[in-house]
């Protein structure tokens, strides 16, 4: 398939300006190495393209990596933000909630950051996990990481107006490269800052309001910060990542550890729960290591 090189870069380019807590955090990274590092052999599954899962595969000399991310484009722009040699890589383009009977019992680990929210709750993370479970050996472990509001009142405007003002107060005497990437970091914050109350009971994330947040953070942010750069990393964490349809985005669920759990064990995993300090919000980046 010949991919549009427009677009691998573009989502390059957009990858490469996000940070914690889209991407994984030195805490969240250290729970996936330590669970990987356990297994005596490493067989992993990579759910999306995460590179610096993959990367960390290699790095512990897995046997076999296979990513599976339903994006060609997505997936290339990984591969190329990659460190290591992915040459032995197994990329597969394809949904993961279509069954692979290639993969059955032939898994050390099952890793995914961040996928959970792209799939619809409780449906296709029952399918999800039934599949992930299926793709196992007996004794893998499946260890991922997913976004949930936790208990508590959150006031969205005041933390966003206190967020952009402990940015410019912390900032104010940098240079420009530690600058930009702070700014990195608060772009990336601001984006999962827009889900605050935003879940529904069902565990949905209610899209109008999301994009009658986005859209008006993006001028704010743009206009506060004019700098073209600094308007690139906007864009790249408010206007172009996981907005692949107009009118909604691509992030959907947001079920806590709890909800998690009660299907992981359904699908015939016992769970363990790992809160992760992640800003904005702490604890709501939360990851499990699900054992079979
Ligand atoms: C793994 S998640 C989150 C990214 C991650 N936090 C990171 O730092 O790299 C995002 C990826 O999952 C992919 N994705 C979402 N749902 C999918 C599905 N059902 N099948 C395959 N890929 C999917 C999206 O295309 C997107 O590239």
């Amino acid at each position: 398939m010949s991919l549009n090189k427009g677009r691998v870069e573009m989502f390059r380019s957009v990858w490469s300006k996000l940070r914690v807590p889209v991407r994984p955090g030195p805490e969240g990274l250290e729970l996936y190495r330590d669970q990987m590092k356990r297994l005596s052999r490493k067989d992993i599954l990579v759910l999306g393209a995460t590179p610096e899962l993959v990367d960390m595969a290699i790095e512990l000399k897995a046997e076999k990596v296979v990513s599976v991310e339903r994006n060609p484009e997505i997936m290339e722009a990984m591969r190329q933000l990659g460190e290591k040699d992915w040459s032995k890589v197994q990329l597969v383009t394809g949904d993961w909630l279509e069954e692979r009977p290639e993969f059955h019992a032939s898994f050390d680990c099952a890793v995914c950051d961040g996928g959970l929210l792209f799939l619809q709750y409780p449906a296709q993370w029952e399918r999800l996990f039934g599949l992930v479970c299926s793709y196992l050996k007996p004794g893998g472990i499946f260890v991922a990481k997913e976004w949930a509001e936790p208990e508590g009142q959150r006031d969205y405007e005041r933390l966003v107006s206190s967020m952009i003002s402990s940015f410019e107060t912390a900032n104010k005497n940098k240079n420009r490269k530690e600058l930009i990437e702070a700014y990195k970091y608060l772009a990336s914050e601001l984006r999962l800052a827009t889900f605050i109350n935003t879940t529904k009971t069902d565990g949905s994330f209610d899209q109008d309001i999301l994009l009658r947040r986005i859209d008006p953070l993006v001028e704010e942010l743009t206009r506060k910060f004019p700098d073209s750069e600094m308007i690139e990393i906007t864009e790249a964490a408010l206007k172009y990542l996981a907005r692949s349809q107009p009118g909604t985005t691509d992030v959907v669920a947001g079920a806590r550890y709890e909800a998690a759990d009660k299907l992981l064990r359904a699908a015939g995993f016992r769970s363990e729960h790992f809160p992760l300090p992640d800003r904005p919000v702490a604890e709501a980046n939360y990851m499990f290591v699900a054992h079979k």
